[in-house]
């Protein structure tokens, strides 16, 4: 079996973690976030994945390289210009080996989904696209998907002020190889605003496939940080991790001074320290990075080498790699992981 993995996106929204690492590579629970999904393929028996890469395509490749150590055969395909999501996967036909369904998977998608059920579903309703959906109590920021009673596609809205129900596009998909054959070569092509909707209208078999597993799109400050939390404490599921549920994760040459505190699926980054009765409550702190004594982080991600000084209190704010905080600052922001 074989996938494709959308890695290409500028992850504007992850900003400014992202001008320095792709958003499938910034870390969850200590791993490049991708590694969760690739493993996860494994796991279904996809055995070969092409990485559809633009922004920053080389770091995929210097971590990845050939997927030995994954336990599956990885192969690069690069947009030197960015063809968009549907231009990508045509762009990646060329890297696959087979002729079968292949499953496709953005890159941002953490979950749980049953990848074996899903291309069972495809194969036995004749498809040529099936859709993971979900239901979401706001779909204005997702592709709302309309179903008739079998389950078949009948409307696909991108991003629409007026969703007509809140079943939206999950972001796995199962393609057909005639289905992505059918998409233009060497242009930008959406396969939200401008695949989907041509299927339907042509009136292929366009499937949607309800799966209630966990489901999170790690692509926002807020869900970034719930994704880290939910992996620590064993909410998200994940075949790379241990399954041992817990409280914090600290990594491997983090120092944690005396009376600090850390909770909620806190993770510390490697060689990084955190003073003494500094309190870290649902935080990220990337690598290298230095929290000081007494210092109060909740809700926040702390980027790479940063420095946050003694006393600080930093909510509910995202702050890039290298940042400074003098110490006694008060950083309050708007990154509502909670709830
Ligand atoms: P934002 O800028 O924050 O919206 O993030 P993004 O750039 O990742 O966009 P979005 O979340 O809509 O993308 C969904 C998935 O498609 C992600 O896994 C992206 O990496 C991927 N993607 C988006 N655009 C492209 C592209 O032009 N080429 C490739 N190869 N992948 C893309």
């Amino acid at each position: 079996m074989e996938a494709i993995l959308l890695v290409g996106g500028q992850g504007t929204r992850l900003r400014p973690l992202t001008l320095t690492t792709p958003k499938p590579m910034l870390p969850l629970a200590g791993i490049p976030f991708i590694t969760h999904q690739l493993l996860r393929a494994r796991q279904a028996g996809v055995d070969h994945v092409v990485l559809a890469t633009s922004y920053k395509a080389a770091m995929f490749r210097d971590h990845f390289g050939d997927g030995a150590t994954l336990g599956l055969a990885l192969s690069y395909a690069v947009e030197h210009e960015p063809l968009g999501t549907g231009g990508a996967l045509r762009n990646a036909t060329g890297h696959l080996r087979g002729d079968g369904p292949v499953i496709i998977l953005n890159g941002d998608v953490l979950g749980g989904l049953d990848l074996v059920a899903m291309v069972d579903h495809h194969r036995h309703g004749a498809a040529d696209v099936t859709l993971h959906l979900r239901r979401v109590p706001d779909p204005t920021a997702y592709g709302v998907v309309t179903t008739d009673r079998d389950g078949r596609v009948s409307a696909f809205d991108e991003k629409t002020d007026r969703p007509a129900t809140d079943q939206v596009n999950a972001g796995t998909y199962v393609f057909s190889r005639a289905a992505l054959q059918a998409i233009p070569p060497g242009r930008v092509v959406s396969v939200e605003r401008e695949t989907f909707p041509r299927l339907i209208g042509e009136g292929r078999r366009v499937l949607g496939l309800h799966d209630d597993a966990y489901w999170l799109d790690i692509g926002t400050p807020a869900t970034y940080l719930r994704g880290n939390c939910d992996l620590v404490t064993g909410l998200a599921p994940s075949a790379a991790l241990d399954a041992t549920p817990a409280d914090t994760l600290v990594l491997a040459g983090a120092e944690i001074g005396d009376g600090a505190e850390l909770s909620g699926g806190t993770v510390v980054g490697h060689r990084t320290a955190v003073g003494a009765q500094a309190q870290l409550c649902r935080s990220v702190i990337f690598d290298d990075a230095a929290i000081g004594a007494g210092a109060r982080l909740t809700d926040a991600v702390v980027g790479r080498g940063a420095r946050i000084g003694a006393g600080a209190v930093v909510d509910g704010v995202m702050l890039g790699d290298r940042a400074e905080v003098p110490p006694g600052a008060r950083l309050i922001g708007a990154v509502p992981v909670r709830g």
